[in-house]
């Protein structure tokens, strides 16, 4: 077995983090051994970690790790798995249905849900509408597994809805425990003013992560993130009494994980609450509509007046 790059203790529960391939650390693990792994891989985009744009990459190398994933999974484990699209020259890729395929090959990997993640900024395309949503892909090692749904659930809209027919027609028919989050989470991404921002061109939010680690695993539990980056995968395990294995290929990235888990023990660490996003109030600046802004949908109207009655 490698010699971890860094090891932190926080209470009764551990990190420990690889300077090592993916594939390569999940081969030295015993089988049966994880509760619960979760991950965003390289989409071979062309960021700052990647050598290959290449999809076909992607799937060879998604075929390669499925069976490891699965191997050291414990009956009953889980296996998130996010991503995004895959964009070049315009042609668009979703990855996820790479991800799917590739897990058809292990068939004790069963999918539960395909969860949408949406959030509201990036980049502006023109030629397309801007995408705004990645997904997770989340599996469970065979039939049997736990879902502890009530800590995850999230205020109703209408908490004072009653049931309007049948035998419990006028009882109020909303659960006092709060909704069920469903598989659309609107989870602001990490992007340049969010409070968790590092310098990893790609963070998972605290949030997103928070609510799989609750939900598919208990406290004292091994969890897994074999793309670690940032950490983010770490710190939320540890937060949440769970111990936590992982693998990153650069050394720069696990400096940035080890500083915050080090942050999480000091109680320095900057977290965004799972809270809904705000909405800014009309009245703050970055609400009020510029004056060009009217102007230029004047000249907009007249020029569609213009080509109307051309057309006439
Ligand atoms: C999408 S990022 C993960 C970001 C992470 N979810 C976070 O919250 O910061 C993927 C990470 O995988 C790392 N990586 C790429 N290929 C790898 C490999 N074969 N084994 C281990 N890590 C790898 C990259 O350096 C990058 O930090």
């Amino acid at each position: 077995m490698y010699k971890p790059h860094f090891q932190i203790k926080y209470g009764s529960s551990a990190a420990k983090a690889y300077k090592a391939d993916a594939l390569l650390l999940l081969q030295q693990l015993p089988s049966n051994s994880v509760d619960l792994i979760i991950t965003s891989p390289p989409y071979c985009v062309g960021k700052e970690y990647e050598k290959s744009t290449s999809v076909q990459d992607f799937l060879t190398e998604h075929i390669r790790i499925f069976p490891e994933l699965a191997r050291v999974l414990k009956p009953g484990g889980s296996l998130c798995w996010q991503v995004g699209n895959h964009v070049r020259s315009g042609r668009l890729t979703p990855l996820d249905a790479l991800v799917y395929f590739a897990s058809t090959f292990t068939p004790q990997l069963i999918l539960r849900n395909r969860i949408v993640w949406t959030f509201g900024h990036g980049v502006h395309c023109a030629n397309r509408f801007s995408g705004r949503h990645e997904t997770i892909l989340w599996f469970t090692k065979g039939e049997k597994y736990k879902f502890n749904l009530d800590p995850v659930r999230i205020p109703q809209k209408y908490p004072g809805k009653r049931y309007y027919k049948g035998p419990k027609a006028g009882e109020w028919s909303g659960n006092p425990k709060g909704k069920n989050p469903g598989d659309v989470w609107d989870i602001p991404n990490v992007k340049a003013k969010h409070p968790e921002k590092t310098k990893h061109p790609c963070q998972f939010p605290i949030a997103l992560v928070s609510r799989l680690v609750t939900a598919l695993s208990k406290p004292g539990g091994l969890v897994m993130d074999p793309y670690l980056g940032s950490g983010t995968t770490a710190v939320v395990a540890l937060k949440q009494r769970r111990n936590f294995i992982g693998s990153e290929k650069k050394a720069a990235y696990l400096k940035i994980a080890k500083g915050r888990i080090e942050q999480l023990k000091s109680g320095t660490l900057k977290i965004r609450d799972d809270v809904p996003v705000r909405i800014p109030d009309p009245t703050e600046s970055v609400s009020i509509i510029p004056p060009h802004f009217a102007a230029f949908k004047k000249s907009a109207r007249t020029a569609k007046t213009k080509r109307l009655k051309q057309t006439e």
